[in-house]
């Protein structure tokens, strides 16, 4: 299959492309497209023939559920069985934006697309190309990060065309995505609200909104009996091709560790990569060093991590030392992908 790219930006849509877009979306076929958080790949939600090629394509397993993308609220409502105050209040806040909630599926929706389960993800993007795409489509679009399974998340159209061309139909190009890890996804089926992933709006944001909201204990524990509830993030999924971990402690000592391991991979002949930000990056002298941002904006961080992991994997480093990222707001959301991306694997100074 020919994939065919359009390019195009939030300020200035392209109609007829966007107009193609949709039409092969209600025709069963699927379009990778920009959304602020990742690029997603997107098939009709109602379409249980849809999701199945969107699980093919990606190679992934289909337990694992994928998000219904609206662009209106009313059209909410015909997918789930009932939207809690709380909820209500969050899209009212946080919508359209980075924000997944998990309700009680309606029967239209397949179980193709929620992986088998009764409850359904659903999520207003804010990206213009997002939205006129799903209204284009017809109100409903599934759409997993557009990354074959097992690779980070793209945050450029030549990410998704690195691991999909051949396989999809059309890629809207729309540049660079502005925040660069998944949206945050609060579960609404359970008598109070959990956060199942963090991202770019914290559990302190939304407590803000309907006060408190705990944290999937899955997801810190490293206890394999207590697993997170979103099936996605019980595997390694964001994982590099060389072997990463990550070096915590004081700077100074992170820097001499990671100096230290660096020398000793290198003399094996290995080759090394190394994850740091602008502050640190004059400190190693060795390595293939690359600087993910700046610690002065934790937002350049999380936008080029999933870059960076994808350029060492093409650069086919054998090891990948990274600094650590406990930034106040965002800090959360980083360390879950990038100790994911690690397997866990932590090196104390
Ligand atoms: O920012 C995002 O959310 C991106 C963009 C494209 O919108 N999408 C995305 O989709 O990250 P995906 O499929 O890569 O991740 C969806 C996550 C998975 O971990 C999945 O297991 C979880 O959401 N999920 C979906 N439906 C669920 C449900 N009904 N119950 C529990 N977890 C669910
Ligand atoms: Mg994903």
């Amino acid at each position: 299959m020919k994939t065919e790219i359009a390019l195009m930006s939030e300020k200035q849509l392209d109609m007829h492309a966007l107009e193609k877009a949709g039409r092969i979306l209600r025709q069963g076929g699927l379009v990778a497209f920009p959304t602020e958080t990742v690029y997603g790949l997107g098939g009709n939600a109602l379409d249980p023939a849809a999701s199945e090629k969107i699980y093919a394509a990606k190679g992934r397993p289909s337990d694992n559920p994928l998000i219904i993308h609206i662009a209106d609220m009313e059209n909410l409502r015909k997918i789930v069985l009932r939207v809690p105050p709380k909820a209500e209040n969050l899209a009212d806040r946080y919508w359209p934006g980075p924000l997944t909630m998990i309700f009680d599926k309606a029967a239209c929706v397949p179980y193709e697309t929620t992986g088998g389960l009764d409850s359904v993800a659903v999520r207003m993007p804010s990206n213009r190309i997002a939205l006129e795409l799903i209204r284009q489509a017809g109100g409903y679009v599934a759409a997993p990060s557009a990354n074959t399974s097992g690779r980070p998340s793209p945050t450029l159209a030549s990410h998704v065309a690195e691991d999909l061309s051949e396989r999809i139909d059309m890629i809207i190009d729309g540049g660079m995505t502005d925040i660069g890890l998944e949206s945050t996804i609060v579960d609404f089926t359970e008598n109070s609200p959990v956060i199942l992933r963090p991202g770019y709006l914290n559990q302190q944001m939304l407590e803000k909104v309907i006060g408190a909201v705990r944290i999937d204990p899955g997801l810190s524990s490293v206890d394999s009996k207590v697993r997170p509830k979103a099936p996605g993030m019980r595997y390694r999924h964001y994982a590099p091709r060389g072997e990463l971990a990550i070096v915590e402690g004081s700077v100074e000592k992170v820097v001499d560790r990671i100096n230290e391991l660096t020398r000793r991979r290198l003399k094996e002949g290995a080759g090394v990569g190394i994850i740091c930000t602008d502050e640190t990056l004059g400190s190693y002298p060795v390595g293939k060093v690359k600087s993910i941002g700046t610690r002065t904006n934790e937002e350049s961080i999380a936008l080029h991590l999933y870059q960076v992991l994808r350029e060492f994997d093409e650069e086919e480093v054998d090891y990948i030392y990274s600094e650590s990222f406990h930034t106040p707001r965002m800090g959360q959301a980083i360390m879950n992908r990038l100790l994911k991306a690690a397997g866990h694997e932590i090196i104390e100074t």
